[in-house]
Formats: C-alpha cells, sequence, structure tokens
C-alpha cells in the first residue's frame, strides 16, 4: 500500500476542498451575473409590465380590478414553447385507427403503447432522474390514477385499513383522492412526521415538493411501511437532477414535464411484478385502460424533447428544457424582487446543488411559490383575495393559513401582473 504523508495529505485536501468551494461561489456568482443581464433586456421586467392578462399584447395598467387566478398548478406558461415547435407535435389520427382496446397484448400492462413506453424509457435516461431498467412501466389517466392505483395494489391483501401519511405541507390531493370513496383499505392518517399508529402504512414522499419544492426523503421508517415517490417535479427545469431515482414505485406526469396537463398521462415505475399487475388491475377496472389517442400525442411530444436536449449544452435555448429552465429562473427572480418590494411576504431559501444534467449548480425553481403573510396577517389566502389573487391556503396542505400555495406557472401576462402587483401590496394597516 501506498503510505502518504499525514500532513501533506490533509494540507491536500485543504486545498482542495478550498479550490471547489471557491469554484463553487465563482459558478453561482456567474450564473447570476448572467440571470441580472437577462433581466435587464427582458420585457417581463417589473417597471415594464404593460401586456394584458388575456392576450399577451397591448397595454394595460393594472388597475387591481383584473382577477390574477393562480389557484391551480395549470401548466400553461409551456403553449409558448409548443407553439414555437409549430407541426413538430401535431399528431393525426384517422377515423379507423386505435379502434381496439388493446396495445399490446404480450405486456404486463397491455393497454400501455409500445412506442409511449420506449419514448418514456429513453426520456430518462436522458434526463437521467431515473432508472428504468428492472422496472415495469404502468401508463395511468395522468399520476392521480396511479396513485389510487398504487393505494389499491399496496393495500387489498391488508386485513385492516392500511394508513396513509405525508409529511405536511403535503400535496392538497392526497387526502380528498384517499378518503373519496370511504375505502376499507386504506385511510388518512395525515401528517406523516405526526403520525404514531401501529400497523401497516402507505408513506407518500413528494420530491420536489407540492406545494413548498423542497427535496424530500421519507420520514416515518418503521418495518411495515411502504414508499410511493411522487416524482411529478423531478424535471430539470425545476430542481437539479442530482441522481437517477430508484425506489420501488415511483409516479410521473406528463402534466408537470411537458406542460400537456390536458392529455391525461402519467406513468408509475414499479419494481415489483405482483404490485405492477395490481395497478393494471386496478386501471382495467376503472378505466379499461388509458386512451389511445393521447398516448400517441404523449410519445410524440416526448420524443421532440429527447430530440432535442441531446444537443442541450449546444441549443440551449430551443431545447424544452432550455426554455423551461430559463423562465423559471426569470420567474422566481421577479417573485423574490417583488417579495422583497413588498416587505410583509417571504418565501422559503433553496440551497444550490450541482444538476448533473445541467452540468452546474442552480437553485430550486419550484412549481409553486410557498408564500407565507407576515405583519400579523393570519389568514394570507383571504389577505391576498382583497388584492384580487386567488390562491390556495396552507389549511389545504395541512399546515396554518398563514401559508399560501401560488401557481408559478401560468401564462407570462398572468405572472407579470400578478408580481406587479404583489410588488405593491403594504401592511393591512
Ligand atoms: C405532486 C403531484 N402529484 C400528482 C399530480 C397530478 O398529476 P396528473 O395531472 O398527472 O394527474 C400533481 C398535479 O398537480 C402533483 O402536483
Amino acid at each position: 500500500m501506498v503510505s502518504i504523508s499525514p500532513l501533506l495529505s490533509v494540507r491536500h485536501l485543504l486545498a482542495l476542498s478550498l479550490a471547489l468551494n471557491v469554484s463553487l461561489m465563482l459558478s453561482i456568482i456567474l450564473e447570476k451575473a448572467k440571470l441580472e443581464e437577462r433581466v435587464k433586456g427582458c420585457p417581463m421586467k417589473l417597471e415594464h409590465t404593460n401586456i394584458s392578462p388575456f392576450t399577451g399584447d397591448g397595454e394595460i395598467t393594472d388597475n387591481d380590478e383584473t382577477i390574477i387566478n393562480l389557484d391551480h398548478g395549470n401548466p400553461t406558461m409551456y403553449e409558448k414553447y409548443w407553439q414555437q415547435m409549430g407541426d413538430r407535435t401535431t399528431v393525426v389520427i384517422s377515423g379507423w385507427q386505435f379502434t381496439s382496446y388493446f396495445s399490446d397484448i404480450k405486456n404486463l400492462c397491455w393497454f400501455l403503447e409500445p412506442e409511449l413506453a420506449e419514448e418514456i424509457i429513453r426520456l430518462h435516461r436522458v434526463v437521467g432522474n431515473a432508472i428504468t431498467n428492472g422496472y415495469h412501466i404502468v401508463i395511468g389517466t395522468g399520476s392521480s390514477q396511479l396513485f389510487q392505483a398504487a393505494l389499491y395494489a399496496l393495500s387489498s391483501d391488508a386485513t385492516e385499513p392500511v394508513s396513509v401519511v405525508s409529511a405536511a405541507p403535503y400535496y392538497s390531493s392526497y387526502p380528498v383522492i384517499t378518503d373519496c370513496l370511504k375505502s376499507g383499505l386504506y385511510k388518512w392518517e395525515g401528517d406523516a412526521r405526526a403520525f404514531d399508529k401501529t400497523g401497516p402504512y402507505i408513506e407518500l414522499v413528494t420530491s420536489p415538493n407540492n406545494p413548498d419544492g423542497f427535496v424530500r426523503q421519507s420520514v416515518v421508517n418503521r418495518s411495515g411501511g411502504i414508499l410511493i415517490h411522487d416524482f411529478a417535479y423531478y424535471w430539470p427545469q425545476y430542481t437539479p437532477i442530482t441522481a437517477p431515482a430508484d425506489y420501488d414505485l415511483m409516479l410521473f406526469t406528463i402534466s408537470k414535464s411537458s406542460g400537456h396537463a390536458g392529455m391525461r398521462i402519467g406513468w408509475a415505475l414499479v419494481k415489483d411484478e405482483i404490485v405492477a399487475r395490481k395497478m393494471v388491475k386496478y386501471i382495467e377496472v376503472n378505466t379499461i385502460g388509458v386512451s389511445k389517442d393521447s398516448q400517441l400525442r404523449a410519445s410524440k411530444v416526448l420524443r421532440v424533447i429527447s430530440d432535442g436536449s441531446g444537443l442541450a449544452h449546444r441549443f440551449e435555448g430551443e431545447t424544452f428544457f432550455g426554455f423551461s429552465h430559463r423562465d423559471m429562473e426569470l420567474r422566481w427572480y421577479l417573485l423574490r424582487e417583488a417579495v422583497n418590494k413588498s416587505e410583509i411576504f417571504s418565501l422559503p431559501d433553496f440551497t444550490p446543488e450541482f444538476c448533473n444534467y445541467w452540468s452546474r449548480v442552480f437553485e430550486p425553481l419550484p412549481a409553486f411559490a410557498w408564500l407565507k403573510c407576515g405583519d400579523g396577517i393570519e389568514d394570507c389566502e383571504t389577505f391576498l383575495r382583497g388584492h384580487k389573487i386567488w390562491t390556495r391556503s396552507g389549511r389545504y396542505f395541512g399546515v396554518s393559513p398563514s401559508f399560501v400555495r401560488i401557481s408559478m406557472l401560468d401564462r407570462d401576462p398572468t405572472f407579470n401582473l400578478f408580481v406587479k402587483r404583489l410588488s405593491r401590496i403594504r401592511s393591512p394597516e
């Protein structure tokens, strides 16, 4: 074995760590300078926001009367990119095509179109956000249906209702979906951090999290627990891709990856064959498969993203992730500027991390802003409604109403109007 002088090696390590820290800081400073430069020449600057909330052209001054609805996470900001793509994602389906219920009877998920399966695997390989080798793909009518299929699959053999938990603030639809049918198989038990029941449980781990944008790990860590990882936002426009995820049951959706929420397409990567078969059974009973028309459209969209993303670093501006990442960066910059101006709101601070996809460090740019009202405002949703800004209260996410969730994914004109109005809001007194 080679022996190294301990003094020398410690010194070397210190020098190396210093060099790494300096280069990390430099890359963050450089990125920030680039962003500031971009904001200077950008039509979205707060002082120059003269865009109509409906069409994106014409001049209007905000008269504080227009309702700004940012309650839902409707991903309409992506329309702009897909418009620019013109016919590259156009799909023509003749009346005689796709009349059968079946897609591939040899596949465990017999209603999954083979070309969509191919594009899902390809996209995960291009982005590096999930392992697909050794997984079964189960397609669903949105990941909302797959969530229900997973609950069924993971609880159908239980002798008592399985507890379903997620750390607060959790995605507001989880309690609603879980208890909608008052199933005898599973039951919503709320905040995973406060969960102290014995018996089987399912923990939902949403990472990055909806509503607050933080990267998450499971919190219960007890035997008898099963995890569902909801990776709706584990895409490079929102968060650094730090490693390919390889958990037992992972949910993804086209709604937040490409912005095509209206297609209603989601997919699950499932390690265990029996669990995958039960999820397929649920979807068979529920909707007898998933729209083939939508699957065909989805595969075309994913193909265009992957085709472009291979060149990401040469043609950043034209790729889907290049466009959406830059837009998100700009939006977060403008939002933080507005929050600082108003002095009564605050936002979470995120730690920058190295992203394998972009080969650089950046700070998470979540799809939602998790805004806290200060100055003694207890009900932030009602307060903002008074300013005609519609948001979703923290109480739907299992926490205090002094927080609200605000969509960052609306069209430019709505977003511009929002930051402009927010920056003018002052203390109630
Ligand atoms: C964390 C999370 N999971 C799942 C979904 C639902 O996605 P889909 O449109 O595929 O049903 C959403 C949508 O907002 C979400 O935020």
